[in-house]
């Protein structure tokens, strides 16, 4: 019996099987032959919010949640958020590997050149409320994208798919940014070429009356950081909805309005703005105890805490905290990072979080950052959309080409009743 087996007596019928061991993992239709009878359907696997199973096999991301550590295509998170640029790290996790000098020019330059959106676009936003969530109105224009360019329903050709990624990461800022100023009644601002990723993005956000807008350095930077640690977690909630839609071979683009519904949930990309919410309600350093016995006994949650895979302090978390206080040295002190900071330091010492392993995530300082740049919290969960594209269509480039990959169609067990008759209404 080869060791990289499991052995595994079904009582039913008294039968043994051995199933191979591949990665770790053993395969779940491995478990189908084994029946209790002729007739039955064979062993299914029972795993709700897919808490131990696998669904692909991807060469993207990397995490060890028990360490905290996070890389993408094998480079460490930190060294990318130190060292790299936001369009450089969108190029890594999609083609696998760091342009060189001339890769990274034309990458740039044609994300650059596709920037615009079509001017109808501007129309659909426009048919939006003044107070509409910009996380619903980005949800809504980018599917309708998908009506724009057509051509992005040839998901098997390969030029196809390049060129959906170029405009899907082109334009997010872009969309993003109308959807703001559409609710601050501002005109749009059209892309500047000359500007890099980021500092475009906060033209097309900030800029007035001035011809030439030149972006801060220090916000630029946070920014590009911000988006490097937000370009991709492999099989979280958004990315496993851009699969699973991805998978029944419609666009892109209505796959990544998919996976920005996924992102809009307050347990995905709206935490950040809960935890504005909680800090707020919070108040003063002296109330955390009250609160955090609140959260213990179950009366709300303490957001931005606590991960599915990360079982140690997420390194995101880590990179964030410090560019907030970068941030904060420039724009000025905000009283919420000293509270976030006291009930990390509260929360951390307390038995009910270190039993259970809840450390800060992702979210519980980046808002503090976007509220610092001036930032609305409805605009929050927009500029975790905006970087995570780029895993969103690395992750679906993935699956499109991937052999085992087939539509998603999960089994269930079947709960409820069986073969009723028919009643007329008269008589219920
Ligand atoms: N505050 C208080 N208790 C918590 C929290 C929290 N934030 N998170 C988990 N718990 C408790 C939970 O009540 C449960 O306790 P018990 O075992 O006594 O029933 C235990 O910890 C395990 O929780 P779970 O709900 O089974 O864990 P999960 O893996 O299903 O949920 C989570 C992960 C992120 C949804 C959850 O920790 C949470 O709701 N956190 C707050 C929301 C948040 O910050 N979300 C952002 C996630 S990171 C960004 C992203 O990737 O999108």
């Amino acid at each position: 019996m080869p060791d990289d087996s499991l052995t595994v007596k079904d009582n039913r019928p008294g039968k043994t099987y051995e199933i191979p061991i591949t990665d770790g993992t053993v395969r779940a239709i491995d478990f189908r032959q084994m029946k209790a009878s002729e007739d039955d359907f064979g062993l299914m696997t029972y795993d709700p919010a897919f808490t131990n199973t696998a669904s692909c096999r991807s060469e993207v991301t990397f995490i060890d949640g028990d360490v905290g550590i996070l890389e993408y295509r094998g480079y460490p998170i930190e060294q990318l958020a130190e060292q790299s640029t936001y369009l450089e790290t969108a190029f890594l996790i999609l083609y696998g590997h760091l342009p060189n000098k001339q890769e990274l020019e034309e990458w740039t330059h044609n994300i650059t050149y596709h920037t615009m959106l079509h001017e109808n676009i501007k129309k659909f936003v426009e048919g939006f409320r003044y107070d509409a969530h910009p996380m619903g109105m980005i949800v809504g224009t980018v599917g309708a994208l998908s009506t724009f360019y057509p051509d992005a329903r040839h998901i098997d050709d390969p030029e196809s798919r390049e060129m959906q990624t170029w405009r899907l990461i082109a334009k997010m800022p872009t969309l993003a940014a109308f959807c703001y100023r559409h609710n601050r009644g501002l005109p749009y601002v059209y892309p500047d070429n000359e500007l890099t990723y980021a500092g475009n993005f906060l033209n097309m956000l900030w800029r007035m009356g001035e011809t030439d807008y030149k972006p801060d350095p220090v916000l630029e930077k946070a920014i590009n950081v911000l988006f490097i640690l937000h370009a991709d977690h492999e099989q979280n909630c958004s990315a496993n909805a851009m699969r699973a839609v991805g998978s029944s071979k419609t666009d892109p683009y209505s796959a990544t309005a998919a996976a920005a519904a996924a992102l809009y949930g307050p347990l995905h990309g709206g935490a950040n703005e809960e935890v504005i919410h909680m800090l707020t309600e919070i108040g003063d350093k002296k109330r955390i105890p009250e609160f955090v016995q609140k959260f213990k006994s179950g009366e709300g949650r303490l957001m931005g805490f606590g991960h599915r895979v990360y079982k140690n302090y997420d390194p995101r978390a880590k990179i964030i905290k410090r560019t907030a206080e970068e941030v904060l040295d420039l724009t000025g002190r905000n009283p919420l990072l000293d509270i976030a900071m006291e009930l990390e330091r509260i929360a951390l010492e307390d038995e009910y979080f270190v039993s259970r392993k809840l450390y800060p995530n992702v979210d519980f300082y980046s808002g503090i950052i976007y509220q610092a740049l001036g930032f609305p919290v409805e605009m929050f969960p927009v500029l975790f959309a905006i970087p995570r594209t780029a895993g969103w269509l690395a992750q679906w480039r993935e699956m499109v080409v991937d052999p085992e990959q087939k539509i998603a169609r999960p089994r269930q067990i079947y709960t409820g009743d069986r073969g009723l008759k028919y009643v007329p209404i008269g008589k219920r």
